[in-house]
């Protein structure tokens, strides 16, 4: 992990409330996919996790979603030439093992941007099948990106576009056709926990990127802890945010 300046390279709008934003740095970064970043926003002083979609030598870019003061100064405060703090890359992200060949991805809302690093990273090596959710047409985004594996269903909540329900649904329907030998995850809490009711007994190993409030992104301020199975805890910013399904309470 290390602190760098940043520099804003284009900040635009890509669907309803969701932003892109791409930075240039001074040295070249390395990311694993599911990685995250702490961006310093000016006059907020916790950093906000936002997730690194993608990464390459000295460019990355973050998609966010606008929800409170800091990430609305993002979207009208940064404009080409701004600089911020940002302490990368953070936490332990996706790894998948070389015999497991076939990947699905199930990603909702703002948890498909650390599902579309894991796309471009293994696309190439990996058969892909991404589920991707949104709540409705005017919500979808990254298209392009979500289409460099096998095969891209996208769902929305109001049948607006594609699948008229969510991934989990959209993936369950698949699962026995498809046969993925890893599962990756990211979305709300409820999404999250019908995929993991869903898995129960399958002998499928599949992985969630929690999405906890942080203060630190490092270790240090416990903020971000969540329940273990068997009474334990972790820190999702250190010890995850990627963990097995089953090892978090959900
Ligand atoms: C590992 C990780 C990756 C994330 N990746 C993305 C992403 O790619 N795109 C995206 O749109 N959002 C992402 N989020 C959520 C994002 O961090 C929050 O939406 C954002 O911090 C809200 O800040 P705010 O000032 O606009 O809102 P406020 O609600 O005003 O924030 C107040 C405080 O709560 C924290 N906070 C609020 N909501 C969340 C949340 N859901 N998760 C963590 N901290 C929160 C803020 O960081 C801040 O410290 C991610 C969160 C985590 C933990
Ligand atoms: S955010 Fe401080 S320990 Fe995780």
């Amino acid at each position: 992990m290390r602190e760098v300046t940043a520099t804003v390279l284009e900040n635009v709008q890509i669907a309803e409330n969701i932003y892109s934003l791409t930075f240039a740095t001074e040295e070249e970064i390395s990311v694993r996919p599911g990685q995250f970043c702490m961006l310093g926003v000016a006059g907020y002083p916790l950093r906000r996790p936002i997730a690194i979609c993608k990464a390459e030598r000295k460019r990355f870019t973050v998609c966010y979603q606008l929800k409170g003061g800091g990430t609305k100064s993002l979207a009208t405060n940064y404009t080409k030439g701004e600089k911020l703090s940002v302490l990368l890359p953070l936490g332990n992200g996706f790894f998948v093992k070389p015999e497991e060949k076939k990947v699905a991805i199930v990603g909702g809302g703002v948890g498909i941007f650390p599902l579309i690093s894991a796309i471009r990273a293994f696309a190439g090596e990996k058969e892909i099948f991404a589920y991707m959710g949104f709540r409705n047409k005017e919500a979808v985004c990254m298209e392009y990106e979500m289409q460099r594996g096998k095969s891209l269903t996208l769902c929305t909540d109001d049948g607006s576009l594609g699948f008229h329900g969510n991934a989990v649904q959209a993936f369950m329907k698949e699962v026995n056709e498809v046969r993925p030998d890893v599962v990756l995850s990211c979305g709300p809490t409820p999404m999250l926990r019908a995929l993991k009711a869903a898995m129960q007994g399958r002998d499928i190993p599949t992985f969630v990127s929690l999405e906890e409030r942080m203060g630190c992104g490092i270790g240090a301020c416990l903020v971000c802890v969540c329940d273990r199975t068997g009474g334990t805890n972790a820190r999702v910013c250190k010890d995850g945010p990627v963990f097995e399904i089953g090892e978090v309470e959900l």
